[in-house]
C-alpha cells in the first residue's frame, strides 16, 4: 500500500484536467471521461505543505508580503542536494509560474519581430507566448533516432544562424520526458554563444527522475557562457502545486536581472501570493521521501502501462528518463490523428493528449499522464484497449 494509491476526488473542484474537459475536447457532456491529459498529479502534496498552509490561513496575516530567507535558502538547498548546483541568493527572482516568466523574459530581451528558436515537438507554450508577444517563432525539430527524439546540431547551426535572439530549450523534455546529457548542453551552449543567442531554460521537470537518470541544469555545464542564460525552476510540478502559482528564475547576471525586474515592474507583476513560498518552504524542506515515494510509484505505473500496451499490434511506448508523460508512439497503425482522438473519446471515455499539440512532429504519437493512482492507471490502459481494439 502506497499513500499515492488514495488520490484526491478532484471532479467538481474547477480543476483544469478534470472540469474542463468539455470545452477543451468540444464534447457535450465529459462525465464518464476519465482525463490523463494535463499535466498535473492526481495525489495530494506532502503533508507538509498541507499543514504549512493550514497554519498561515489560521493566522491569516495575509497583506503584502516578500519571500522571506528561509523561503531563498530552500531553494539554495534544495538545488544543492538534488542537483549538485550552487547557486547564489541574489541570483533568485520569482515569477507567478514558468509560462508568465518565460514572457517576461522574452519581452526584456527581444524586440518585436525578433526571431526565437525552438525546438519541437514541445511544450506549446514555447510557440504561442513568443508569437503572441509579436516575436517571430523559428523551429529547429528535434530529429528520431533510433526512437527517440535528439538534436540534429547541423541543423540547430543552421537556425541559430538566421539571426536568432533568444532559444527556449526545454530540459528536461516535455512531451518526451528525455533528460539531456552533458554533451548535449555543452553542444547547445556551445553553439548559442558562437551566435550570440539567449539561453533561456525550462526545467520544471528536473526533479522528476526516474531510473537512476541525473538531471543536469545547463547552467552548471555552462562554464564562462553561464551569463547568457537564464533558468526557469519552480517547486509546482515536482510538489503538484500548480494552482499556487509560484516559478523563480536563476540569473547569475546582474544587468540582465535588473533587466527582467524591470520587465516584471512595467507589467505591474511585484509581489506573490504569501500563500506560495510557503507551499515551496514546506516542500522543499520536508518533501524529499514523498518525492522519492513518488517516483518508484510513477515508475512503476510506467511499467505497467507499457507491458500492456505495447501488446496492441503498432504500439509503441519508450519509457521516459524523467517526468510523469507517457509519449506513445501509434503511427504503425497509420490511424489519423482525428480518428484516433474520436475513437480514444468516444469509445475509450479516455482524455489523452494528441501529438500535434506540440508541433507537428507529434503526429502519430499521443501524451499520457500516469501521476495518478495505479487503479486510475489500470483502468486508463483499459479504455485505450477497448478504443483500438
Ligand atoms: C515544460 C513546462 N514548462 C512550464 C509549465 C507550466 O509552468 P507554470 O505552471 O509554472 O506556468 C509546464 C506545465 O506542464 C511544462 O510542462
Amino acid at each position: 500500500m502506497s499513500i499515492f494509491d488514495n488520490t484526491i476526488h478532484r471532479r467538481h473542484s474547477n480543476s483544469v484536467k478534470w472540469d474542463a474537459i468539455e470545452k477543451v475536447y468540444g464534447l457535450k457532456d465529459a462525465s464518464e471521461i476519465l482525463p490523463m491529459w494535463v499535466a498535473d498529479m492526481d495525489f495530494a502534496p506532502p503533508t507538509a505543505v498541507s499543514q504549512a498552509l493550514q497554519e498561515h490561513a489560521k493566522n491569516a496575516v495575509l497583506g503584502y508580503s516578500f519571500i522571506g530567507e528561509q523561503a531563498l535558502q530552500s531553494i539554495i538547498d534544495w538545488q544543492n542536494t538534488r542537483h549538485d548546483w550552487h547557486i547564489e541568493k541574489e541570483s533568485i527572482l520569482f515569477s507567478n509560474g514558468v509560462v508568465s516568466a518565460l514572457a517576461t523574459i522574452i519581452k526584456a530581451f527581444t524586440k518585436p519581430e525578433d526571431k526565437v528558436l525552438i525546438s519541437s515537438p514541445v511544450y506549446p507554450p514555447f510557440f504561442n507566448i513568443p508569437k503572441s508577444n509579436g516575436r517571430e517563432v523559428v523551429s529547429c525539430p528535434l530529429v528520431e533516432k533510433n526512437g527517440t527524439f535528439v538534436y540534429d546540431f547541423e541543423a540547430f547551426e543552421q537556425a541559430l544562424a538566421q539571426n536568432i535572439k533568444a532559444y527556449i530549450l526545454c530540459n528536461p523534455h516535455n512531451p518526451g520526458g528525455y533528460v539531456w546529457d552533458e554533451a548535449t548542453l555543452k553542444e547547445i551552449v556551445r553553439l548559442c554563444a558562437k551566435y550570440d543567442v539567449l539561453i533561456i531554460s525550462d526545467e520544471i521537470h528536473s526533479d522528476l527522475m526516474l531510473g537512476g537518470a541525473v538531471h543536469t541544469p545547463i547552467a552548471k555545464v555552462a562554464g564562462d557562457e553561464i551569463n547568457r542564460i537564464i533558468t526557469c525552476m519552480a517547486p509546482t510540478k515536482t510538489f503538484n502545486l500548480a494552482g499556487i502559482q509560484i516559478s523563480y528564475m536563476i540569473v547569475t547576471d546582474k544587468k540582465k536581472r535588473a533587466q527582467l525586474e524591470a520587465s516584471n515592474m512595467a507589467c505591474g507583476q511585484g509581489s506573490l501570493n504569501s500563500f506560495a513560498p510557503i507551499a515551496m518552504q514546506a516542500a522543499y524542506t520536508e518533501g524529499s521521501a514523498w518525492l522519492e515515494e513518488l517516483l518508484v510509484y510513477i515508475s512503476k505505473n510506467m511499467e505497467y502501462v507499457i507491458a500492456e500496451l505495447e501488446q496492441v499490434s503498432g504500439i509503441r511506448i519508450e519509457k521516459p528518463q524523467g517526468t510523469y508523460l507517457l509519449w506513445i508512439d501509434y503511427r504503425e497503425m497509420e490511424i489519423d490523428e482525428k480518428v484516433m482522438m474520436q475513437r480514444l473519446l468516444e469509445i475509450g471515455q479516455l482524455a489523452l493528449e494528441p501529438g500535434t499539440k506540440y508541433g507537428e512532429e507529434g503526429r502519430g504519437l499521443l501524451r499520457m499522464n500516469v501521476a495518478c493512482s495505479f487503479e486510475t492507471v489500470k483502468d486508463g490502459v483499459a479504455r485505450f484497449k477497448r478504443a483500438l481494439l
